[in-house]
């Protein structure tokens, strides 16, 4: 079977790769020669561990093509959409119209029998709408819907090893044809899910509301903890280990960033107006404004810190990636927080492992250090934001004598509290009293 992947990004370019390691013939598409130039020549344009061995063995084994162009397309059985819809300047909702001019560029290449499948996350309905622009643009393709759970940091695994596959579709003849694409994940016992188009849609943005509400929960919790004196690290493990709460995503701290949770669980709220059910989701309204208190909070502890003024004090931010394992920064919390910091004076340093590039070009105002020494010298104090392993190796007596002041805020609750306090240092972190 020959498939094409139209959206080089994330979810495509794992995607193409992973699915060319499956034994099949891939070509991946995209509208930017440079991106194409890069992946021909096995390199990956952003940060995701295990992605760039993977993508060299599978275009050195021939069966990983990467083009611009759409014809190119022409004898693939299914073409997998995998183009960002991020959230419309100056509204919640999310932005089509990359997933709708890929469904026109690739309807006149698209031969009789294939699938058009969409992996991109999308408000309820739009699939119902592109399979009448497929009919409308007279192509034979039918549409089917099959939405992505990757993680960032994860996604070579996740999309090999997904925990479920779900498909929406209309007829037996399209759950056939990508029961054949996915055959060696279902020989593995990967669960499959067959479902109507909508429900497909649902599924993803329904499961990305849960994970951002469990986040938001603990926060609140954390907020209560700040007011009543209690530990929300000692709260979450505790309730963690009842099965039917789970201790996964119950980590408390700046909250939840990146390219998906954030604008996802806004597009869902826009739809549900449009649809005239806002009420069922005017919970999701609350989960977003806690996940925005969270990084207020973290500023109003360095303004305690520091005594309410920060023109010009030296502050040491550690990460900038919405996440640890990526170099993506967008809507990152830890730069959200660099950003307002500076803003109200603060010279603010910050030291990512793998994502100052893209931190700078977002935000050029702030300063970056090469390392995390460079960056906590003279430091009045130091914020911990994004949680990768290197921090949490830090040697706090060694980095005691690197800053101005041992001050130090755990934004994300991951550092060993007591090894730092033990070292000298004042230690704060969200959720917890000080000490
Ligand atoms: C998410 C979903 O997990 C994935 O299934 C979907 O396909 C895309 O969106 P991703 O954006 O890669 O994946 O990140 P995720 O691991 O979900 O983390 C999202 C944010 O939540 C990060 O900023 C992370 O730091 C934060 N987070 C996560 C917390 O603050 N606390 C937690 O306990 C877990």
């Amino acid at each position: 079977m020959k498939l094409s992947i139209i959206g080089t990004g994330y979810l495509g370019a794992t995607h193409a790769a992973a699915m060319s390691s499956l034994g099949f013939e891939v070509i991946g598409i995209d509208v930017d020669p440079a991106k194409i130039e890069l992946l021909r020549a096995g390199k990956v344009p952003f940060f995701e561990p295990g992605l760039e061995e993977l993508l060299l063995q599978e275009v050195n084994s021939g069966r990983l093509k990467f083009s611009t162009n759409f014809a190119d397309a022409k004898n693939c059985e299914i073409h997998f959409i995998c183009v960002g819809t991020p959230q419309q300047k100056g509204s919640l909702a999310a932005d089509l119209k990359y997933v709708e001019s890929a469904v026109d560029a690739i309807a006149p290449h698209a031969k009789a029998g294939s699938l058009v499948v969409g992996k991109s996350t999308v408000p309820v309905g739009t699939a119902a709408r592109l399979a009448q622009q497929l009919v409308e643009l007279g192509s034979p393709a039918e549409l089917a819907w099959n939405p992505e759970f990757l993680r960032e940091g994860f996604a070579v695994e996740d999309t090999l090893r997904p925990n479920r596959l779900v498909v929406g579709v209309t007829s037996d003849r399209a759950e056939n044809l990508l029961k054949l694409a996915y055959k060696p994940l279902l020989d593995n016992g990967v669960p499959w899910i067959r479902a109507d188009l909508a429900t497909a849609e649902l599924v993803k943005v329904a499961a990305n509301s849960f994970l951002a509400t469990k986040i938001s929960f603990i926060n609140a919790m954390a907020e209560i903890c700040e007011t009543t004196g209690g530990d929300v690290t000692v709260l979450a493990k505790a309730i963690g280990y009842d099965p039917r709460i789970g201790s996964r995503f119950l980590q408390a701290g700046i909250g939840f960033g990146g390219g998906c949770l954030p604008k996802d669980i806004r597009a869902f709220m826009a739809r549900s107006e449009e649809l005239g059910a806002q009420q069922s989701l005017e919970f999701l309204r609350e989960i977003d404004s806690i996940n925005l208190r969270a990084r207020q909070r973290m500023i109003d502890l360095v303004r305690l810190d520091l005594d309410e003024d920060l023109k010009g004090r030296k502050i040491a931010v550690l990460g900038a990636a919405f996440k640890p394992d990526s170099d993506d920064v967008r809507d990152s919390p830890a730069l959200d927080i660099s950003d307002q910091i500076s803003k109200a004076g603060g010279a603010v340093t910050v030291f990512d492992p793998k994502a100052n590039a893209n931190a700078s070009l977002r935000f050029p105002h702030l300063t970056y250090a090469a390392s995390i020494e460079a960056c906590m010298s003279g430091a009045e104090i130091v914020l911990h934001l994004t949680e990768w392993k290197e921090f949490r190796a830090i040697d706090p007596i060694k980095a005691k004598s690197l800053v101005a002041r041992a001050n130090i805020i755990d934004g994300r609750n991951a550092l060993d509290r007591e090894a730092w306090e033990r070292a000298g240092w004042h230690f704060r972190a969200l959720g917890r009293a000080t000490r």
